[in-house]
């Protein structure tokens, strides 16, 4: 925790006047990155240096996809359902992020078995992961509801330019947003879906079926817990448990992950609220859309159409 909140080298404050150097997101090979929360060189230190271990466990999610959720089941789960580790460390320190200078130290610095998380597209993710036995589980969102989510993040940022759902829906078709175009990295990261040390995992499944999701996770991660464990990290991580979490939705949060927002982290929590959003017009072309770049990796893999 001090490394990240006191002042001095890989710092959020250091963090923070680089961000009022420059108050622009920025383009790297073609995706578009917050400065204040991964610079270039912490792009090119993920990419080319940073040691992925066989034990590591790897959280990958485009933004807005369920991430604190899966790092709250996660976190509860390898705490047996004992939620003290949730309601006393803040979830960046629990599960930090790759991308992030201070965050990947922190982990580089770390001993025994790693969690961490990541929106880093399949091109940019460091090269050691290909050939480590590390587990990955991917979160995916219905992209719809991934855009409106986004947008209502976007909306409170100092940083993003506040536009209106109309020019967000654009931006967000054009892969003009941070970490690009949602579609590009669906398509990068389902390649390696068939491969065992990579669970797919529908945030529309773990509300449909939380119980059954994270039996499935624990499966996957050869964990074992006690019913009355899997009630704990069940309850732990619902909507309302977590809201009230000040170590994973509150202002100390958004300080690390996005500063200058006043979003939560936990907004509505609910799916299709995109329906509430989109014009008749905008739903046509993004279906339109969603069948021309995914069509071909065949019906029923996603549970939306
Ligand atoms: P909404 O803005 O649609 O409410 P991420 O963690 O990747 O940034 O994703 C944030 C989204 O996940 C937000 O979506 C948030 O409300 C939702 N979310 C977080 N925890 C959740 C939970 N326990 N149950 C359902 N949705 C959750």
């Amino acid at each position: 925790m001090s490394v990240l909140r006191s002042g001095g080298p890989g710092s959020f404050t250091e963090q923070e006047d680089r961000v009022k150097m420059s108050q622009q997101l920025y383009l790297f090979e073609g995706i578009k990155m917050n400065p204040l929360f991964t610079s270039k060189e912490d792009l090119h230190r993920a990419r080319d240096e940073f040691l992925v271990r066989d034990d590591d466990v790897i959280i990958l999610t485009y933004p807005r996809s369920g991430t604190h959720w899966m790092i709250e089941i996660l976190s509860l789960i390898t705490s047996k359902g004992d939620p003290s580790w949730v309601q006393s460390v803040p979830s960046f320190l629990r599960s930090p992020w790759i991308e992030n200078g201070t965050m990947m130290k922190a982990l580089e610095e770390q001993d025994g078995p790693r969690l961490m998380t990541s929106h880093l597209p399949i091109h940019l993710f460091p090269k050691s992961y290909f050939t480590s036995n590390a587990k990955v589980i991917y979160v995916v969102r219905n992209p719809r509801d991934v855009l409106t989510s986004l947008y209502y993040l976007a909306k409170e940022n100092k940083l993003w330019k506040q536009d209106s759902f109309d020019e967000y829906f654009n931006r967000f078709i054009q892969g003009d947003v941070i970490y690009g175009l949602w579609f590009d990295h669906i398509l990068g990261w389902m390649e390696r879906s068939d491969k065992k040390s990579f669970l797919v995992v529908f945030y529309e499944e773990l509300q449909r079926d939380i119980r059954g999701s994270v039996e499935k996770i624990c499966q996957f991660l050869g964990k074992n817990l006690e019913p009355e464990e899997l009630d704990s990290v069940l309850h732990n991580s619902s909507f309302s448990v977590m809201k009230e979490n000040k170590m994973v939705n509150s202002s100390l949060i958004n300080q690390g992950f996005s500063a200058y927002t006043k979003a939560p982290i936990l907004r509505q929590g609910i799916s299709e609220d995109w329906k509430n959003h989109f014009t008749v017009a905008q739903s046509e072309a993004f279906d339109k859309l969603f069948r021309e770049k995914l069509s071909h990796l065949g019906p029923r893999l996603f549970p939306w159409p």
